[in-house]
């Protein structure tokens, strides 16, 4: 029996969402909603599904068995829980939901419906991220000594939509929308959690009004002691996704867009990236295999990430380091 899909939300990220249930067989693509009339009919009438401008409505009425939920951050549990308590299974973006709190409230109501839920950690499908991880397992490097991560992206560009420039609709800036791949990304590469934050974030001051942070460093260990920084920045600048993991005995470099590159001494020598599927769709066959109960869910994960961000804001306030279980 195929499993039948609605989408929430038909703004930039559902594009992907859409491409990828089409892609897999064995999925039936329904409806989609947002409450921008255009956008639900347009993006309706493009796929050749109905087209609603209230999920709920969509939801009661075609009582899918998965629902793709691609809504602004402030929105994120109040679909969820609705969906939850309708009998759908949930592919829910990221970040999880803007506090731990409402995470919990997402993972008990997901729990009493008996429905399965996973957050949409993109970073672990990326065919850069999937090669360094695997040359990291299988190369004796010796122990990792430190890492730094960069990423530099125009984030007060025009087309980005504003609900993202507001702190009660986004949770936060960069580091809520983004620091989350890059946190996400780090631990997953290296097996590690992060116990130790000391965070300083800029907010713009001229070039925008927003109560957002638009840059910033954070200084994370993990719980083996290894030493790492994470740099953002949405302002001007040369676009950058890097990942740098320094072991005793050599280095690895991970650029999304531009590949994977060893050191063992002397200059940087590029790894074969084999071309992988979408990562939308590997992402929604996981998505699959958590309904199916070949994959656990990612809910609790998903929420640690959330507990992270909150130290990182907390931590910025008070000007101070903290230890990230104690929170
Ligand atoms: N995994 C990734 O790499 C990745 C990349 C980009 C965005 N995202 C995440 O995807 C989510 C959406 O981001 P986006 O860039 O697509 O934003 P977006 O603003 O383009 O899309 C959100 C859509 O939700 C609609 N909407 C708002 N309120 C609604 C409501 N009450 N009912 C129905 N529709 C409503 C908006 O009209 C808009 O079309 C966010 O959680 C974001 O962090 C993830």
């Amino acid at each position: 029996m195929s499993l039948s899909i609605c989408v929430i939300g038909a703004g930039i990220i559902s594009q992907h969402h859409l491409r990828a249930i089409k892609e897999i067989t064995g999925t039936e693509l329904l409806a989609v909603a947002d409450n921008d009339y255009v956008k639900a009919m347009n993006v309706a009438a493009k796929n050749g599904i109905k087209g609603y401008t209230s999920y709920k409505e969509m939801i009661v009425k075609e009582t899918p068995d998965l629902v793709i939920i691609t809504l602004p951050h402030f929105l994120h549990k109040e679909a969820a829980l609705f969906s939850a308590n309708k009998g759908c299974h949930i592919l829910l973006e990221k970040p999880m939901a803007l506090t731990v709190a409402e995470c919990d409230e997402i993972l008990h109501c997901v729990k009493d419906n008996g429905v399965k839920l996973m957050v949409a950690h993109t970073q672990h499908y990326l065919s850069e991220n999937i090669t360094a991880k695997e040359y990291i397992e299988t190369h004796d490097l010796g122990p990792l000594l430190m890492i730094n991560d960069s990423r530099f992206v125009p984030y007060f560009n025009p087309d980005r939509p504003k609900w993202f420039l507001e702190k009660r609709k986004a949770g936060g800036g960069i580091f809520m929308n983004l620091g989350t791949h890059s946190i996400d990304k780090i631990q997953w590469l290296t097996a590690s959690t992060f116990s130790y934050v000391k965070a300083n974030l800029h907010y713009p001051t001229s070039i925008i009004e927003t109560d957002v942070e638009g840059s910033g460093t954070v200084y994370l260990e993990t719980d083996m002691s290894v030493p790492v920084t994470i740099s953002m920045s949405g302002f001007s600048g040369v676009p950058t996704q890097r990942t740098e993991l320094i072991f005793e005995k050599g280095m690895v470099k991970v650029e999304i867009g531009k590949g994977v590159f060893i050191n063992k001494g002397g200059k940087y020598v590029a790894v074969n990236v084999p071309d992988l599927p979408d990562p939308f769709v590997l992402q929604l066959e996981d998505m699959i295999r958590t309904i199916h109960g070949e994959k656990e869910s990612n809910g609790n994960y998903a929420k640690s990430l959330i507990r992270i961000v909150e130290c990182i804001y907390e931590s910025n306030d008070q000007n101070k380091g903290l230890i990230i279980a104690n929170r």
